[in-house]
């Protein structure tokens, strides 16, 4: 039986559009006679420019595809590449030859016979493979059944939702249509419906893992009519762990050290502010990195982008924190130092005129501050170094009156001073991480299960 199929292709092979030649050779145990009717059969006034059931119904083509990989699933250009072994069988009457046999034919005789002009409509460029010859195939069933089967290579546009990138679920789709047969010529079905689609089971994608996927059949329609249409979903969701391990947890980490600075004493200026700019330094990095494999230009707010924008806030709210705590302390400061020179002048100009006055305020002000201040003997060891060192705008104050700078300050100091500006950093230990880990909650909650 081998022999016999060998023996029809190289006949096939040598057939011509103009006709064939039947090489004289010696077929071994077959002779001629027993070959040539198939032959002449096959190829005897079929005009593969005619689809089959010419005058009849419409042609129907089964489809099954075998997707051999999905790679480059590209964010920037919204699209995937796919490889993809596409099986279309059809019945042609003008092609039962006797027999229970099946003739598999060589890919370049495809031209010889109709061919279906399937073609992927949302694809960008496709190839077919052509290492070592075509890949391409063609068996004839001796019922008429013929198989064709191709391997193609197609980039294919799938719009993708990226709000919820890296917790995104997308939803491609393969169409295959026909080109030029409505369908009142072709009518295209999946031969066994969701079981059409192979490998996508077994499928391993870089970021992304397919959950499910099924297809339908359905119809396009153009201004020039209805034409047969199948189309396979495919939902992808991407897994996360990458994007936890590369972007969430450094962020997250980055956040709980920006809260180091609240442990650390207000005075030392040069410690919290290297912590404060550097963590908001190191957040503009990472979401500079986050940001480089993603179609930037589009308006809307990704969920990663999202999380960042809030690690951020948090990082930039603890260094304004500091600046808030370190500018109220100096205010304390200042106010303290104001009624210090206050003191001094009525002590040195009116000797003790007034004195009994400010120094029942300079008394209550210094109590308030030892009850509550952490740090009461190194404020006022302090306090006689600032003296000396920031006076200028205390000192350019003295040729008003004293009494109106007095209120001014007294005015002052009830308005923006903070009772004690230690405090701000205690609410900061337990407000920011709070804060934090609630917003991280709804976050969690509003992008994993809404
Ligand atoms: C071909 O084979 C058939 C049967 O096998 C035989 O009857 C016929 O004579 C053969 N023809 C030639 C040309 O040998
Ligand atoms: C083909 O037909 C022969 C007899 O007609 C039978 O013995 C054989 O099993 C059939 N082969 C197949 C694959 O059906
Ligand atoms: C034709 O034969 C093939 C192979 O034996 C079979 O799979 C197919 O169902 C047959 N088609 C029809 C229309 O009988
Ligand atoms: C294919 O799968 C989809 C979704 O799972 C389902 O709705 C549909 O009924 C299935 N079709 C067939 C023929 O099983």
């Amino acid at each position: 039986m081998p022999v016999q199929l060998v023996a029809l292709m190289i006949l096939l092979l040598s057939c011509t559009p103009g006709g064939c030649m039947y090489p004289s050779h010696h077929w071994g145990d077959w002779n001629d006679s027993q070959l040539l009717p198939t032959i002449q059969k096959l190829m005897k006034g079929y005009n593969r420019y005619l689809r089959p059931n010419f005058n009849e119904g419409p042609v129907e083509i089964g489809m099954s595809l075998d997707i051999a990989s999905i790679d480059a699933i590209s964010e920037i250009n919204m699209d995937y590449t796919a490889t993809i072994f596409l099986r279309q069988r059809w019945r042609d009457s003008r092609l039962v030859f006797p027999g229970n046999e099946s003739i598999s034919v060589d890919g370049r005789l495809v031209s010889l016979l109709w061919i279906p002009d399937t073609f992927i409509p949302d694809s960008k460029r496709s190839f077919l493979h052509d290492v070592t010859v075509e890949n391409r195939l063609i068996r004839i069933f001796s019922n008429g059944t013929v198989l064709y089967a191709l391997r193609i290579t197609a980039t294919i546009a799938c719009n993708m939702d990226l709000t919820k990138y890296p917790m995104d679920r997308q939803v491609c789709t393969l169409q295959l249509e026909s080109w030029g047969y409505n369908l009142q010529d072709v009518v295209f079905y999946w031969t066994r419906g969701n079981d059409s689609v192979k490998g996508l089971d077994t499928l391993r994608l870089a970021q992304y893992s397919v959950e499910s996927y099924h297809t339908t059949v359905s119809e396009a329609v153009y201004e020039t009519g209805k034409y047969p249409k199948l189309v396979l979903h495919f939902a992808l969701r991407r897994n996360v762990l990458f994007f936890i391990l590369e972007t969430y947890v450094p962020s997250t980490l980055l956040v709980v050290l920006s809260w180091v600075s609240f442990w650390i004493s207000q005075s030392s200026v040069p410690a919290r502010t290297c912590i404060g700019v550097t963590t908001v330094l190191t957040m503009t990095t990472l979401m500079m990195g986050a940001r480089t494999s993603l179609p930037n230009a589009n308006c809307f707010i990704k969920a990663i982008d999202v999380y960042l924008g809030i690690c951020f806030t948090f990082i930039f709210g603890a260094l304004l924190e500091y600046a808030c705590a370190h500018f109220y302390t100096m205010q304390h400061q200042t106010v303290e130092d104001l009624y210090r020179d206050l003191q001094r002048e009525f002590n040195e100009s009116n000797g003790n005129g007034s004195l009994p006055i400010v120094s029942t305020a300079q008394t209550k002000q210094s109590s308030k501050i030892g009850s509550t201040a952490e740090e009461p003997e190194e404020q006022t060891a302090n306090s006689d170094t600032r003296n000396s060192a920031e006076p200028k705008e205390d000192t350019s104050k003295q040729g008003c009156g004293l009494s109106s700078v007095a209120n001014a300050s007294r005015r002052a100091a009830s308005v923006f001073t903070v009772e004690n500006p230690h405090n701000i950093d205690c609410h900061a230990r337990t407000l920011f991480p709070m804060a934090f880990l609630f917003v991280n909650i709804l976050y969690w909650l509003y992008y994993l299960f809404l």
